[in-house]
Parts: C-alpha cells; sequence; structure tokens
C-alpha cells in the first residue's frame, strides 16, 4: 500500500497539539483540531494565532486549521490520513483516546501519539492488529515550528513501511530532523537530557555555584544553548521536571545512574522551591525572578544559602572570558577542561560524565551513536551530540581522564580502541573544497555546480574577494552555475564594505553569465537580503528572516514589485511604491520565508525549502535545471520602472501626514523622504523605464547624503 498525507487531525490543542497543528498548516495541509469542548479549543487556537515567537509562517496559514470539539465533530477523525494524539500525559486517557480512533480511522490512516515518556506500546495495547500496525510516537519539541528534532517511534507492531513513510514525510513536508528511536524510557533526547542535566545539577548544588556561575558555564562556553542550565528550567518548569524525573526513576530500575535522579541535594531545594509555587517563568519566579509584566526592575538570582531572591552577582571566574575567545568548539573544550577553576571543574564534571553515560546507554537507547548525536543537537540546540564531542576531543584521551575520575565508561568503547579505531566518526573527503579564507570557501558540489559558503556573518572584503573569485571561475570554467550559502545558523546580517564596492559585485552576481542560485536561511539582514534578492534564483530555508534592506535595497525591490507591474498599462504605480516604502523604511523583516514572500523579498518563481538540510542540493539542482533550460543572464537594459516626480509628490504628502499625526518622528520622515526619492527614480519630470545602474546611482547618493548627516550630527 502506498501512503500519503493530505488531511491531518490533530487531537488536544494544548502546548504542543497546537504547535503541531499550525507548523503541519505551515506545510500547506489543512488540519483539523479538536479537543474536550469548544471553549478550550477556541481558546487555544486564539492563544496559538499570538503566539510569540510565531507559530504560523504568516497570519493566513490560519486559515488551514479547523477547530472542533470531540463530542460533535469527532466524525472529522475519519477524514484524516494521520491522526496525532496530543493530549494530557495520562496513560489511561489516551488509551481511551486510541480506542475511540480506532472505530471512526478510515483503513489505512497512520495514528501517532506525542507522548513524551509513556511506553508506545502501552497506549495501543488493547487495540487491534491492523491499528497497532499503524500506529507509532511522533515526539515532537516544543516548540514544534522552531525545534528541529523528531523522534519517530515505532513500536515491535508497526508496519516498517509506515515508519519509513513518517520519516520521509516529516523530513521533506515538515522540515524536521528525524530520529528514529526505540520504544525505551523517554526515548533518546530526554532520557540523556535528564540523567545529563541531574548530573550536572547534583555537582552544581553539592559545590556552591550560584545560578549565575552555572548558566556562564553550561550554555554556548561549552557548546550549549543560551539558556544555560537554570534558565532552561525556568522555561521547561520545575513541576515538569521534576514529574519527568520521577516517572523516569521508576521506568529505569536497570539504569546503573537513575540514582542522580533521587539526589537528596537537589531534591531539598526544588522541594523548597515546589512548596513555594516558584516554577519558573510561569509563576514568574524560579531560580531567577522577573519584575511583575509593565514594571521595569532588574532580574534577581536565587541564593542557595537562603532560598531568597538576591541581586544579579556577575561570575567571577577569569578563564570564561578567555575561553569564549576562542572561537572552535574542540579547542574552546580544551582550554575550559583544563582549567584549575570552577568552570574547569564544572565542565569536567559535566562533560565526562554525560559522554561516559551516552556511551553506556548503545545499544539500549539506540545502536547507533549517529542518532544520539543528532537528538541531543536538534532537540537541546547543543553545537555537538557527545560522540562528537568526545571525537573532537580525542577519544583515547578523554577514556584516560574519565577513569582518572573514576567515570566508568562503556566496554564497547576501549573495544574500539583496542581495535585501532581512534575516532567514532570518519571524516569526509575533503578533495571537494577548491580554496577558502577567513570570509568563505568554494566547493565543488559535484555534477558541475560551484558553491560558495559564507563563513562571516558580516560581507567584508575577504567575502567580496572570494565571491568574485567564484564568479569568475564559473564564467571561464566548466561548471555549470553557483550557490551561494551558508552552513552557518545565519545567511548575513550585514556588511562592512563601501556601497560603490558591494554594488558593483553583486551587479556581477546578477549579470554572471552562468546561473548563480542564493540559499538565504535565518537572518539575511541588509547586504545579505540584497545579495540573495541578485541571484538568478532563490532558494531559500522555510525559516528565513529577510529584511531591513534599507535605501540599498531599493533597486532590488523596483525591480522585483514595481517594475513587472508597470508592464501593464494604466498601472497605478503608488500602491506598489508606498508598499515599497513601508517594507524599507520600517526596516521589515520576514518572521518565515513565506512572509518574505508576501513582502515581495522572494518571488514567486523562488522556492522555499522546509527542511534546511536539504537546501544545498535543491539550490545545486535549480542551477542545473537552469543551465540546462539554456540559461543567458538577464538583459542590460532599461528595465527599472522610475515613476518619477509625482508619484514622488504623493509618496511626501503621505509621509508629511504620518508625521503630523506623529506616527513617524522627525528623522524617520527624513529617511523616508531619502527612499522614497530613491524609489520613484529622482527628481525627473516624467514616468519612465531607466536601466539599473540609474538606481544604483540614487541609492549611493541616499547613501552618501545620510552618512554626510550623520558625521554633521555627530561632530555637532
Ligand atoms: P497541555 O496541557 O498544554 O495540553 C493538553 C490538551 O489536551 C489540553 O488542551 C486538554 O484540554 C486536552 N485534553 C486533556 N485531557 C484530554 C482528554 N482526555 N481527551 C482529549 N483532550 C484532552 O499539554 P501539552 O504540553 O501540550 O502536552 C501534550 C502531550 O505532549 C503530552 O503527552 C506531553 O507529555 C507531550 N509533550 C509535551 C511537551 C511540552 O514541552 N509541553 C514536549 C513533548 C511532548
Amino acid at each position: 500500500m502506498s501512503y500519503s498525507i493530505k488531511r491531518v487531525v490533530v487531537i488536544g490543542s494544548g502546548t504542543m497539539g497546537g504547535g503541531i497543528a499550525a507548523h503541519v498548516a505551515n506545510a500547506g495541509l489543512p488540519v483539523y483540531l479538536l479537543d474536550i469542548s469548544s471553549t478550550i479549543v477556541s481558546a487555544s487556537f486564539e492563544r496559538l494565532k499570538k503566539s510569540k515567537p510565531p507559530a504560523f509562517f504568516t497570519p493566513q496559514t490560519a486559515d488551514l486549521v479547523t477547530i472542533g470539539n470531540l463530542t460533535d465533530n469527532f466524525s472529522w477523525v475519519a477524514e484524516g490520513d494521520w491522526i496525532v494524539e496530543a493530549i494530557v500525559e495520562n496513560l489511561q486517557a489516551k488509551r481511551e483516546l486510541v480506542a475511540r480512533i480506532e472505530q471512526v480511522r478510515k483503513p489505512s490512516s497512520i495514528v501517532s501519539s506525542n507522548t513524551s515518556g509513556l511506553p508506545i506500546s502501552a497506549i495501543a495495547a488493547e487495540t487491534s492488529s491492523d491499528f497497532k500496525r499503524h500506529f507509532l510516537g511522533t515526539h515532537f519539541f516544543n516548540p514544534p515550528r522552531y525545534m528541529k528534532l523528531l523522534e519517530v517511534i515505532p513500536t515491535a507492531d508497526t508496519d516498517p513501511r509506515i515508519t519509513e513513510f513518517m520519516q520521509t514525510f516529516a523530513e521533506d513536508r515538515l522540515g524536521k530532523g528525524v530520529v528514529i528511536c526505540k520504544d525505551t524510557p523517554n526515548f533518546i533526547a530526554n532520557r540523556y537530557g535528564s540523567i545529563s542535566g541531574a548530573m550536572a545539577l547534583e555537582y552544581i548544588l553539592e559545590n556552591g555555584y550560584t545560578v549565575e556561575e552555572a548558566d556562564a558555564i553550561m550554555g554556548p562556553l561549552i557548546g550549549r544553548a543560551r539558556t544555560g542550565i537554570f534558565r532552561l528550567q525556568d522555561l521547561v518548569g520545575l513541576d515538569v521536571a521534576v514529574a519527568v524525573g520521577e516517572n523516569l526513576y521508576d521506568l529505569i530500575e536497570h539504569d546503573e545512574s537513575r540514582e542522580v535522579l533521587r539526589n537528596s541535594t537537589v531534591r531539598a531545594v526544588r522541594s523548597a522551591q515546589l512548596e513555594r509555587g516558584r516554577l519558573g517563568d510561569k509563576t514568574g519566579q524560579g531560580f531567577y525572578k522577573k519584575p511583575p509584566k509593565g514594571t521595569k526592575a532588574d532580574i534577581l538570582s536565587l541564593d542557595f544559602e537562603t532560598l531568597d531572591y538576591r541581586a544579579r552577582r556577575e561570575p567571577q571566574i577569569p578563564s570564561i572570558a578567555e575561553a569564549m575567545k576562542i572561537v572552535p568548539l574542540a579547542e574552546r573544550l580544551r582550554f575550559v577542561l583544563k582549567q584549575n577553576d570552577k568552570a574547569g571543574a564544572l565542565a569536567r564534571h559535566t562533560i565526562y560524565n554525560s559522554l561516559a553515560y551516552a556511551s553506556r546507554r548503545i545499544p539500549e537507547i539506540s545502536d547507533e551513536i549517529v542518532s544520539v548525536d543528532r537528538a541531543v543537537r536538534w532537540g537541546f540546540s547543543h553545537e555537538l551530540g557527545p560522540f562528537e564531542i568526545w571525537d573532537a576531543l580525542g577519544v583515547r584521551e578523554t577514556v584516560a581522564n574519565m577513569e582518572r575520575l573514576k567515570i566508568s565508561v562503556a566496554p564497547w568503547v576501549k573495544e574500539m580502541l583496542a581495535s585501532g579505531h581512534e575516532t567514532f566518526y570518519r571524516s569526509e573527503d575533503a578533495s571537494r573544497f577548491v580554496t577558502e579564507n577567513s570570509g568563505a570557501a568554494m566547493i565543488d558540489l559535484g555534477d558541475g555546480v560551484l558553491s560558495l559558503e559564507l563563513r562571516s556573518n558580516v560581507l567584508d572584503a575577504s567575502t567580496l574577494g572570494m565571491l568574485c573569485d567564484a564568479l569568475e571561475t564559473i564564467d571561464n570554467g566548466d561548471y555549470a552555475g553557483l550557490v551561494i550559502a551558508s552552513q552557518a545558523t545565519d545567511f548575513c546580517t550585514g556588511t562592512n564594505l563601501g556601497v560603490k564596492e558591494l554594488q558593483d559585485a553583486l551587479m556581477k552576481v546578477r549579470f554572471s553569465s552562468k546561473p548563480v542560485v542564493t540559499a538565504p536561511a535565518g537572518k539575511t539582514f541588509g547586504a545579505g537580503a540584497v545579495l540573495s534578492m541578485s541571484a538568478g534564483a532563490i532558494v531559500a530555508a522555510a525559516e528565513t528572516y529577510m529584511g531591513q534592506i534599507g535605501a540599498g535595497g531599493c533597486k532590488e525591490m523596483v525591480r522585483r514589485i514595481v517594475s513587472p507591474a508597470m508592464k501593464t498599462p494604466n498601472t497605478d504605480p503608488l500602491p506598489l511604491l508606498q508598499q515599497v516604502l513601508q517594507t524599507i523604511a520600517a526596516g521589515k523583516v520576514s518572521t518565515s520565508a513565506a512572509e518574505a514572500r508576501s513582502l515581495g523579498f522572494l518571488s514567486t518563481s523562488d522556492r522555499i525549502v522546509m527542511n534546511r538540510d536539504h537546501q544545498i542540493a535543491v539550490a545545486k539542482r535549480v542551477v542545473l535545471e537552469l543551465a540546462d533550460s539554456g540559461y543567458s543572464p538577464p538583459v542590460r537594459g532599461k528595465t527599472c520602472y522610475a515613476a518619477g516626480r509625482d508619484a514622488l509628490a504623493a509618496l511626501r504628502v503621505t509621509l508629511y501626514v504620518m508625521r503630523q499625526g506623529d506616527f513617524i518622528t522627525e528623522s524617520d520622515l527624513d529617511m523616508s523622504n531619502k527612499i522614497a526619492f530613491v524609489l520613484c527614480g529622482g527628481d525627473i519630470t516624467a514616468p519612465q523605464w531607466v536601466d539599473e545602474q540609474h538606481f544604483l546611482n540614487l541609492e549611493f547618493l541616499c547613501h552618501r547624503d545620510t552618512q554626510k548627516a550623520q558625521n554633521q550630527q555627530k561632530s555637532i
């Protein structure tokens, strides 16, 4: 049987159900979202539409969600190709629900549970064998749109074709990073995370660390998320963390490390906090205390001695600042682990114990180390997973360090070393590197496609040099075209180059003899956005935040939005110019690639890829498609519409009225007038078609004037 998902039903509209429904809608699929009553589901849906960061790609995406209640609308379940259960974490409630689903579901439909800890097989234990074949776990992380990890948990009864289908569907349509898990307690990420977190917590509380010290050490310093350990606990909620720990303890009798979940020092602090209702962000206080909403005051920190709140105390550990100057994580970790201070001690305890624990959980929770690494990276935003860190530190040396600290390593690691294998992973063939500098690298993607990988968040002289070299390489060589991408979280957030220099380089991108495809993702601001738009085609990641293009984006916006429309006779350019002016002057940034499209940064022919891991492959395919269909560069000629003096006057009136109404400040007015001048093609007497350089010259003048004014301001 072949499977396809055209409609989804999500049951339970809380934190997770709502988030899953929104993300399914982001993938363009219609969803029914059901809950116990209409009142509950309506309230959840309203919250979902207002959630921050946004759960939906655009406000219109929410139209794909239809809400209903489990009494009047249960028959809708019969329409679902995929039915996701995301109700309260209670085995009996989940069992009752799947029994009801079984009564109405259509034969080929797939049913999954989002449980975070209950055994998947137990939820379906009382269902038919056909149901069991179609049932599995799909464990999303919170918030479902933004967290990459999706743990897919087949049971012994799940049809392997369904597991495979769901993996492909989740990767391609939902853009998730799928890790297939065994049906073991808390699956992979939360099993590792709970124990490794408890190990750190025990050490922190037993060795007199402050909240601030622990967070400064347990964050980016050792390749982990900014939230550190205590800010993360406040985010998750102490009640949830305690419940997860307690449930897990009971389920893992055989786990040699489980006692850490019941450490008495940790329990004493947690009980005191629970008693005082200090659950974290949801109660306004946890390990940190935030000032009441609407008031301005400093965030206070919990004092473990008195269990009262006190003013923030900056950690006095000089090695932290020293280490943060080291960019490569492996090098930084080696530095931290050597320190004879509180940072070194906590890092050694946490890292060595967590890595060793991961080794001891193979093969129980997974047969593959890569699944553990991915689950930890994607589920907790760690830079590297445990085995990747281990490789980076040196496996043999790290094992010796662990043994010195009496930490037990799984025998298979020592066997691996004894058999002559020094690393967990073998590195990929590096022959694809063409050349690199500090700002970018040229990489051969195979099949005749070259890639320019941006290495710096800011377009600087070294990036520009490499960009020009790459364009020359494709122009003179056998390459079919170029992909411009970045492996970093953000594509590019600006430039420190001069305007002319940048404009000339971007014109080379635009008029390259061979196709250039840009692959923006994450923050794509200013010059990064203009670089993206200069290419022959864009393949954007779904999570692309594009905008803040300033005057430097005027030409591209006129070319992309105003000019195509003006080819139709009698079109009024004013509404289009107003829209573009608003976007540029307000420094708008899209909250998704879909929104970037509605703002005009992306055109309808530009592609959006849900899974960022697939982005470069798709961009490469687009280069080849363009080359195969006989690519020729854009025509250099009078292709841009300059609306001229009358449109400019109308825009200026609008801006004047906005200033009068106090909607914009005097300096906004000044800047907006300058941008309006460029967008209209200057003060020309009659509308006319001009070349791109005409607008670039105006952008340059606008930039020069702004610079001059700023310098004057400074000297005053
Ligand atoms: P929640 O409490 O925010 O939402 C649960 C929803 O289910 C509520 O709207 C409630 O009205 C509804 N509900 C409760 N009992 C029901 C029943 N018998 N029949 C139908 N609907 C019922 O809970 P949350 O956080 O969304 O969790 C849902 C599931 O996802 C749980 O199994 C939880 O363990 C799991 N999970 C939660 C994560 C989180 O960070 N909150 C992360 C991953 C999984």
